[in-house]
């Protein structure tokens, strides 16, 4: 049940990112071949899910939703693109095929992450939603992605290479760089749906203890993963000095604190009222992914 409602997810994701982010045969045409290579590359899905799932919460539409949906995955798809870049962790490999800039150069691997973060602003304006919930997304969207939210979260995460930050400077840092664009997908589903401010900063909360879980998980499988399964390299923390909850706390440790932080992340969902189960099960599945 809950596998297969994952997977038609994923296939309506895929489907409404083909429709609203075609192919272009413009001249330029290039730097949206190597957006989409990206962007379809195949990727968990897990914002535009989660955001589906809190809009449904509260009762809002798919066609309110759904160009959200691919907005929220085209900004996280930026991220990596430039995340992967030879000036960030300079990574070869992701979602189990060339990086963007190893199958078409750094310029247009660049040039491609613009395009996305771009776009995918144009892309949500397109929402059916009405102007005050649509204006009220748009904007969550460029705070959680932005200075002080993703943005700010990278720029911590390339410092922290040159110092030895402690665990509450990394928590924060995780809370930027990968919490944010999670709880921009909860808010827009809540904000779109009409949820209380109540529900949205309860959603908040949720999607920041579900991030710092996820990203705990991540950097655990940086060490213990199966690249192949991965689909990204192994050991390129490491490979960065980067300072992680893992390499201070320890492998047992860090697990212990994902399902800790997993715990609260589910104590949140048990403050709504609507349906929450697939939304549990969702959330207690991140916590032993192998991918
Ligand atoms: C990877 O995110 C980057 C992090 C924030 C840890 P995901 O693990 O969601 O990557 P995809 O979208 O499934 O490739
Ligand atoms: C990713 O953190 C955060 C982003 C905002 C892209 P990582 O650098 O650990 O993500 P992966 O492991 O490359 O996916
Ligand atoms: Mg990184
Ligand atoms: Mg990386
Ligand atoms: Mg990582």
């Amino acid at each position: 049940m809950f596998k297969s409602k994952f997977e038609s997810y994923v296939n309506l994701i895929e489907k409404t990112i083909n429709e609203k982010f075609p192919e272009s045969n413009s001249e330029y045409a290039l730097v949206n071949q190597a957006s989409r290579y990206s962007l379809l590359l195949g990727g968990k899905r897990i914002r535009p899910i989660l955001m589906l799932e809190f809009a449904k919460l509260f009762g809002a539409a798919d066609s309110d939703v759904l160009p959200f949906c691919v907005a929220i995955e085209m900004i996280h798809t930026y991220s990596l693109i430039h995340d992967d870049l030879p000036c960030m962790d300079n990574d070869d490999l992701r979602r189990g095929k060339p990086a963007c800039h190893k199958k078409f150069g750094e310029d247009i691997a660049l040039l491609a992450g613009d395009n996305l973060l771009t776009e995918s602003f144009k892309i949500a304006a397109d929402s059916s939603a009405c102007a005050e919930r649509k204006i009220k997304a748009i904007s969550i969207l460029a705070e959680r992605a932005g200075f002080n939210g993703m943005i700010g979260g990278q720029v911590l995460d390339l410092w922290f290479e040159e110092c030895t930050p402690n665990a509450e400077q990394i928590t924060r840092m995780y809370m930027m760089k990968t919490g944010a664009l999670l709880s921009a997908s909860a808010e827009i589903g809540v904000v779109l749906g009409g949820g209380s401010e109540e529900d949205l900063q309860n959603a908040t909360n949720y999607a920041l203890n579900l991030g710092l879980a996820f990203q705990i998980i991540d950097d655990i499988l940086d060490i213990t993963g199966d690249e192949k399964l991965l689909g990204k390299p192994i050991g390129s923390d490491a490979d960065n000095n980067k300072t992680t909850l893992v390499s201070i706390l320890g492998l047992e440790n860090a697990k212990a604190l994902a399902q800790e932080l997993t715990q609260k992340a589910l104590e949140c969902l048990s403050k709504f009222e609507g349906n929450t189960e697939f939304l549990i099960e969702l959330t207690s599945s991140l916590l032993n992914r192998n991918y």
